[in-house]
């Protein structure tokens, strides 16, 4: 019987898109309370891996596992992974047009905390939330994606991070195109979600967010597998030498 751990395990997970292996045996662990880094060179499946995380069709695993809280997550369908507390903000957030933000981040609460008073809380959260964000509630009734600016996408994205407050939160590239103060807002929310009873994945190219955020642990992915694991110190490598010293050894 495996023992239950609220650590995200992951064992030598192989991952392809139609026509391409693109992980190929990650093993990496995401512990309970920490702020964990994924760094890497573009296209080396850190997107990928959020996508398979939260079991999106256009990826099949054929080999390897994941667990979390007990469970298989693999065996398990997206909204089940939601219903358990993960939640992804992905790089590039789908537009839905006619689906006002407003339904979009009610229906996504319920997902997450089928048993809790759900008004109540869902009306407490989203208050406060638009206030955290500085954002006004007539964006609730805009349709989600279509037409925001990259910033408002990224702001869209902590809007449901703030609202569901989910148990383990994985931010691909969610710094990516914001002005110095959106980046602020932005680790700022984090930061103030942060607790032992949640985890965060945080996908970035930047040492800027990191410097707000100070991970506990960082790995690199290179070419669909873990080239290195350590501490914030890596980030630090990593800005100074980039990635010529992992690729030459993954070609
Ligand atoms: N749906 C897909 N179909 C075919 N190939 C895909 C698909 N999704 C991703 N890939 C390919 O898999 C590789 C890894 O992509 P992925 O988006 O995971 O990289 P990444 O590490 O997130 O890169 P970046 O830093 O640029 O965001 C790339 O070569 C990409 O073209
Ligand atoms: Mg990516």
């Amino acid at each position: 019987m495996p023992t239950i751990t609220n650590t995200l395990e992951i064992h030598s997970l192989h991952a392809k898109a139609p026509g391409q292996e693109i992980l190929r045996g990650v093993d990496v662990s995401f512990p309970r309370g920490k702020i964990v880094t994924l760094m890497g060179p573009n296209g080396s499946g850190k997107s990928t891996l959020a996508h398979v995380l939260m079991g999106q069709p256009e990826f099949t695993v054929t080999k390897g596992q994941i667990r979390w809280q007990g469970k298989n997550l693999l065996r398990l369908k997206a909204w089940e992974r939601s219903r358990l507390g993960l939640f992804v903000s992905f790089q590039q957030p789908p537009e839905l047009p006619g689906v006002n933000l407003l339904e979009f981040l009610a229906t996504a609460y319920k997902a997450h905390h089928p048993k809790a008073n759900q008004q109540k809380d869902f009306d407490k959260n989203l208050r406060k939330a638009l206030s955290t964000l500085k954002l006004p509630e007539s964006f609730l009734e805009r349709s989600v994606n279509t037409g925001f600016s990259g910033g408002e996408k990224k702001k869209a994205e902590m809007l449901q991070l703030l609202v569901l407050q989910p148990k383990l939160a994985i931010l691909d590239e969610v710094d990516s195109g914001l002005d110095i103060d959106a980046l602020k807002l932005i680790s700022k929310t984090v930061r103030s979600l942060r607790s032992p009873q949640r985890t965060f994945i945080i996908i970035t190219h930047y040492q800027r967010l990191l410097q707000y955020l100070k991970p506990d642990i960082v790995h690199v992915l290179v070419n669909g597998v873990i080239a290195e694991s350590g501490s914030a110190a890596l980030v630090k490598k990593i800005e100074k030498k980039g990635y010529s010293e992992y690729l030459k050894v993954a070609s």
